[in-house]
């Protein structure tokens, strides 16, 4: 039988600002899904990254389950109710409709799924991020799955000697889902040439071309998409399946040593590196800097091991060290130029308004 793991998240409310969720939200949320994913589900695993609380779940009902999405959503309201008990910031900022219709994609937390045949040893690294977007994944992806220079298997594993099928989405369009299939290594220029642009273009998923399976899924929401105005970052989830036929973990994490720059840190309006934390690490300078949490699992007739906390070790202290550098570096420039997204990407905030009333200020020299 297939099993489908999904990761459903999302922010409904945290302590301190946008910092972390509080024990007790957690703690009703797990206990909702406990209670409630009984029938449903066969495992889950909850946990959290800076505000935002994800639930990977493992069952056999496949992508877009109804009642997988609905014990999801049901058990955020729950923790919403907590929220607005605790008088916790931003209480349900996530659930952007009032009531569930059958499918959280397009309500506000973020999704990424997978359906697939179990091989008889089946790891998989979930990973979550916050304070950025989903773009933020398609640097170390592209690294990982096409550069010989972070992904040694390409050259010395048999298994891997095909390349990859990424399918890329364009996350600005708005009527569907619109997206494009290219296959590395051939067409890895052209994928580069669309992965650069971050916040339009972003994978979405990942197939090795050996076999045909499925290794990546990567959420793919665009808060401002549904809600028309600013709610908060992405912040997005991932699942890569690995070893085998598709990367080694190893190769799969290497990528985020460089602490790229990506789009998010404060008001979501920033740009600044990314940093590799610890499992259920909150937020901190300038609401940041972004960060990146992933957990390696096992699972098994649908069953999880417990998480490896990946980056909880001495190697990412120094990366670490490393990226807190970058970030006080940049915020040394504060609002001017690259330390900013563009006004393209600001255009759902506060600053619309400011700009309407500078711009009837302004006067052409010789004209009246
Ligand atoms: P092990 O010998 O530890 O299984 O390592 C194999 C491998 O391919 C590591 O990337
Ligand atoms: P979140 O999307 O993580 O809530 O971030 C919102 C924000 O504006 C932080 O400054
Ligand atoms: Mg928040
Ligand atoms: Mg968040
Ligand atoms: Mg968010």
């Amino acid at each position: 039988m297939a099993t489908t793991l999904s990761i459903i998240k999302a922010d409904v409310g945290s302590i301190g600002g946008h910092i972390r969720p509080s024990e007790r939200l957690i703690q009703v949320v797990g206990d909702y899904v406990t209670t409630k994913g009984k029938g449903i589900i066969s495992d889950f695993f909850l946990s959290h990254t800076g505000d935002d609380i994800a639930l990977l779940f493992s069952h056999s009902r496949g992508k877009g389950d109804g009642n997988v999405h609905q014990l999801a959503w049901e058990a955020f309201v729950a923790g919403t109710q907590v929220a607005k008990e605790q008088g916790l910031y931003g209480a349900g900022q996530d659930l952007l409709k009032d009531s569930f219709s059958g499918n959280v994609r397009g309500m506000g937390p973020a999704v990424a799924e997978m359906e697939f045949e179990e091989r008889p040893n089946e790891p998989f690294l979930f990973f979550a991020a916050d304070k950025t977007d989903p773009g933020a994944y398609n640097l170390p992806l592209y690294l990982a799955f096409t550069d010989p220079m972070y992904n040694s298997g390409l050259m010395l594993s048999p298994s891997m000697n095909r390349g990859f099928r990424f399918v890329l989405m364009d996350v600005e369009y708005t009527k569907g889902d619109r997206i494009i299939e290219l296959n590395a290594p051939e067409e890895t220029y052209d994928i580069a040439a669309l992965l650069r642009d971050n916040q339009r273009f972003v994978v979405e998923s990942i197939f090795s071309r050996n076999t045909g399976d499925i290794s990546v899924s990567v959420s793919t929401t665009r808060l401002h998409n549904i809600a028309g105005k600013y709610t908060g970052k992405d912040d997005p989830v991932m699942l890569v399946r690995v070893q085998g036929t598709f990367p080694a973990t190893g190769e799969v994490l290497a990528p985020y040593s460089i602490g790229h720059f990506v789009a998010g840190f404060m008001r979501g309006s920033h740009t600044g590196p990314l940093m590799p934390v610890k499992m259920n690490s909150g937020i901190s300078f300038f609401d940041g800097p972004p960060v990146v949490c992933c957990l390696g699992f096992c699972v098994h007739k649908g069953k999880f091991t417990e998480p490896a906390d990946v980056f909880d070790h001495p190697y990412w202290d120094y990366i670490r060290s490393r990226v807190s550098r970058k970030a006080t570096e940049m915020r040394a420039q504060g609002f001017s130029g690259a330390a900013m997204l563009p006004y393209s990407e600001l255009e759902y905030g506060g600053i619309v308004e400011k700009m309407k009333i500078l711009d009837q200020r302004f006067k052409v020299r010789g004209e009246i």
